[in-house]
Formats: structure tokens, C-alpha cells, sequence
């Protein structure tokens, strides 16, 4: 359930109307419901209590500085992946306690920053990266929490380019050489095992690749507490799915996914983490656009929005579906007619959608794009020279703008002339 609704043939924001924002600020813009992320993360922390859990949020799904000190205020933890995302939550206030480092490729001073500053633990993702961090606690003087990533070779059955579970996958050590890492990690000064780390992909629309790849953690649970490990911590990653197309049947809920990881690993006495991303922030966002022109082609209409590509990258990237409402609710029984939706970018991979069944739409109205809070802002671009696009907040009957347009001057001037073509 988000909180995107038609009131009096107009679609709200929570309580504010959208051609109110867009009046504002212009378009085209992301706008974030307040209540849709707040209802999110208690979801995930109601699936998993009464087992002792944070729910870390990856910010890499949508790390807006309003956002994250939203979920800092709710007792959130958070996932980061680079140096800038742990200083973004820093920024938001998490303590260093509640951040969990992972990433494949973790430099050394990224892990200083961290060392440093405050860290819940580590996911580490290879045997060089533990050499390296040992060095750098070492040097620094301090024992740093780990988990290691484990691969279990499970297919999570979504899109090849979001899957990361099986072991031809960059991700995480091989789950059949965990015993030799963990060995190893016990050998190497500055580092502390706390537990095991699994993440096996996103967009998931079915527990059963959980389940599997959660069984084989439980699995390894016993069989390192038997070898002298104290794997009293799991982090079981992200991946959980969220309805992209509301006529299609909707993926399990954050409780059925609570379910399986207590039936799975709920008995271990460990303290169970996740890293949900998508499903907090997804449907809490829209991007909203206006139409420029309704074009005809020879044996199609085009709907040129003015928002494009480099705003929203998933339907070029993943060919990923995002539905597409008008702002004013189409009265019923209005005939609906195919439409490919296309942004102005000079590239034909710059189409959200072909045929897409639309009511009829002219130059000036504004549409949205739905489940667009996770993986828009975040992945968008100044391609073309188009500013990155506004961010706006909406708490009530109340908004703010989060992150405003650049100027094309600020853009231009990021840029430097160097000497030798100057005058
Ligand atoms: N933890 C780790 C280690 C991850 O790599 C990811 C996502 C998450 C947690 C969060 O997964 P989520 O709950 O959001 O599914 N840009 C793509 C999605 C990439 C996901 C990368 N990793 C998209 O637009 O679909």
C-alpha cells in the first residue's frame, strides 16, 4: 500500500496535490511519501520481532539526506557500499553502530573512513579484502567486526543483472570454502568473526530462492560454531521484491518473508539483520512529468514526456516496467489506446514503454510514473545536459523540496578550462 491516491479526480501525494508540486518546483521531479516509507520499514521490523534484528536499510536504493534521517528517526540501521554512502549516513545520524559496511571492492581508505568514524561490522567479499582490513585495523590500533559474504549458488530467479546468488556471480566466496576463510580470518589479527552475510539478488517475487539460500546459512551456522567460530550475527541481505505492475499478482509481503527466516534460521539464537532497499523506498516515490508533445507516427502515437533516460534509467537498463498514470483520473469508460512512452534523449533506448494502453493525453498533462522511489534518483544522470531532477518530500499536507535543480550555470562551472585552451 503506498499513499499515492485520486481525490476528486486529482492524484495526492499523502494530502498534497500533485499539480500543486509541479506548480512549484516544475517538472519533471521525484516526490516521496513520508507515511509510504515510514509504513515500509515497520512493516520489515514487525516481520522480524520478536527475533533480536535490525533492519538496515541500503541506501543505495534511494540516499536522499531526508530520507535517511527519516529511517535514522525510526531506529533503522543502514547497508552502504562506498565511502560516500557511509559519510551520507553519518550526515543522517546513524551511529557507527547501527552501519554495515559491504561491497565488493572496498579500498583501504574507505575502510580507515569507517574504522574511524564507527562501524557495526564489515561484509567482507574475498580473501584480499580480510588481508587488507587486518592491515588497516591493525595500523589503526582496533578489532573490527566481520562477516563474510557467502555465495550458496542459488538461483533467485529475476533479472540477470540484478542476480548476485549464483557463484558465477562477482559476489561473496564460494559457500563450499567457507570453512577455509573463516579458518583463515581467525589467524589474522584485527579482525573479529560475528557472523555470516548473504545477499543473493533484487527484485525477488518468490520465497523459495530465500528459503534455499537461507537453509544453507543455517547450515554453515552449525558447521562453523562447530569448528570454534562464534557466529552469533546474520545478515541476510535484501532482494524482497515490490509490485512494479498493479495488474499483475503482487509479490509475498514482508511478513510471509519474516516467515521464512525464522522458520529458517529463527532458532540459531543469532541476531538477525536484513538490507531491504527496494521495497522500503520503491513505491514511497513517483516521478512525475509533463508531456510535451503526442506525436503521430506511421502507425503509432508517441508521448514525449520531459522527463527521460537520464532521470529514469531502469526501462532502458532492465527493461523494467514502471506504470504510467495521469495525474487527472481518466473518467471511466474514456477509450484507452497504445501509446510508446518516450523521453526527448537523442536515443531510441530512451523509451520507458512500447504500446503502452493509455486514456487519451495531450501536450501539457502531467503523468507519473509509479514505483519510482528505489533505484530513480539514485541512478539518474545529466545526460544531455539535463539537470539532475528536483527531489521533494511529502509529509501531510506538507512539502518539501529535498534536492532542488541545479542551475546550468552550477553545471557549466563543475566543468574547468585547462590552461593551455584558455584565451
Ligand atoms: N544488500 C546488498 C548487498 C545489495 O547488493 C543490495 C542491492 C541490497 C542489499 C538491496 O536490495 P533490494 O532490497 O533493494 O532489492 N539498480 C537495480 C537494483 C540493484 C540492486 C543492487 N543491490 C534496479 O534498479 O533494479
Amino acid at each position: 500500500m503506498d499513499h499515492f491516491t485520486y481525490r476528486d479526480g486529482i492524484l495526492h501525494a499523502e494530502d498534497v496535490p500533485l499539480p500543486e508540486i509541479a506548480a512549484e518546483v516544475g517538472t519533471p521531479f521525484y516526490v516521496y511519501s513520508t507515511a509510504t516509507l515510514t509504513r515500509h520499514y515497520n512493516l520489515f521490523d514487525e516481520a522480524l520481532s520478536p527475533l533480536d534484528h535490525l533492519v538496515c536499510y541500503a541506501m543505495k536504493a534511494n540516499s536522499n539526506q531526508a530520507v535517511l534521517t527519516l529511517m535514522a528517526k525510526l531506529g533503522a540501521g543502514v547497508d552502504v557500499v562506498s565511502g560516500g554512502e557511509y559519510r551520507r549516513a553519518k550526515a543522517a545520524g546513524f551511529p557507527g553502530d547501527r552501519i554495515v559496511f559491504s561491497g565488493v571492492g572496498k579500498t583501504a581508505e574507505e575502510m580507515e573512513l569507517a574504522l574511524t568514524g564507527g562501524i557495526r561490522q564489515f561484509n567482507l567479499e574475498s580473501e584480499p579484502e580480510m588481508l587488507l582490513l587486518s592491515e588497516v585495523a591493525t595500523r589503526l590500533g582496533k578489532t573490527v567486526p566481520v562477516t563474510v559474504r557467502v555465495n550458496p549458488d542459488v538461483d533467485a530467479k529475476t533479472h540477470e543483472k540484478i542476480a548476485t546468488g549464483k557463484s558465477e556471480n562477482k559476489f561473496g566466496i564460494p559457500i563450499s570454502r567457507a570453512s577455509e576463510v573463516y579458518a583463515e580470518i581467525a589467524t589474522l589479527p584485527g579482525l573479529e568473526v560475528v557472523g555470516i552475510d548473504v545477499h543473493i539478488g533484487s527484485q525477488l517475487t518468490d520465497l523459495a530462492p530465500f528459503e534455499a539460500a537461507y537453509l544453507k546459512v543455517a547450515d554453515l551456522t552449525h558447521q562453523l560454531r562447530a569448528e570454534g567460530h562464534d557466529i552469533r550475527r546474520l545478515d541476510l541481505g535484501g532482494g524482497l521484491g515490490i509490485p512494479y505492475e498493479r495488474s499483475n499478482t503482487a509479490p509475498p509481503l514482508p511478513l510471509e518473508f519474516g516467515e521464512v527466516v525464522k522458520r529458517t534460521v529463527g532458532d540459531l539464537g543469532c541476531e538477525v539483520e536484513i538490507e531491504p532497499g527496494r521495497l522500503i523506498a520503491g513505491n514511497a516515490g513517483l516521478l512525475v512529468s509533463d508531456v510535451i508533445y503526442v506525436k503521430k507516427g506511421e502507425d503509432r502515437k508517441f508521448l514525449i514526456l520531459d522527463a527521460a533516460m537520464n532521470d529514469l534509467i531502469r526501462p532502458a537498463m532492465y527493461d523494467a516496467w514502471h506504470d504510467i498514470v495521469p495525474i487527472q483520473e481518466p473518467v471511466a469508460g474514456v477509450e484507452i489506446t497504445p501509446y510508446d512512452v518516450v523521453g526527448p534523449v537523442c536515443e531510441s533506448g530512451d523509451t520507458f514503454s512500447k504500446g503502452r494502453a493509455l486514456p487519451p493525453l495531450k501536450r501539457g498533462d502531467l503523468v507519473a510514473f509509479r514505483s519510482a522511489g528505489a533505484y530513480g534518483a539514485v541512478m539518474s544522470s545529466e545526460y544531455n545536459t539535463r539537470p539532475l531532477i528536483p527531489e521533494v518530500l511529502v509529509h501531510e499536507h506538507q512539502f518539501a523540496v529535498i534536492r532542488a535543480r541545479p542551475t546550468f550555470d552550477e553545471i557549466i562551472n563543475r566543468d574547468s578550462i585547462p590552461s593551455w585552451l584558455e584565451g
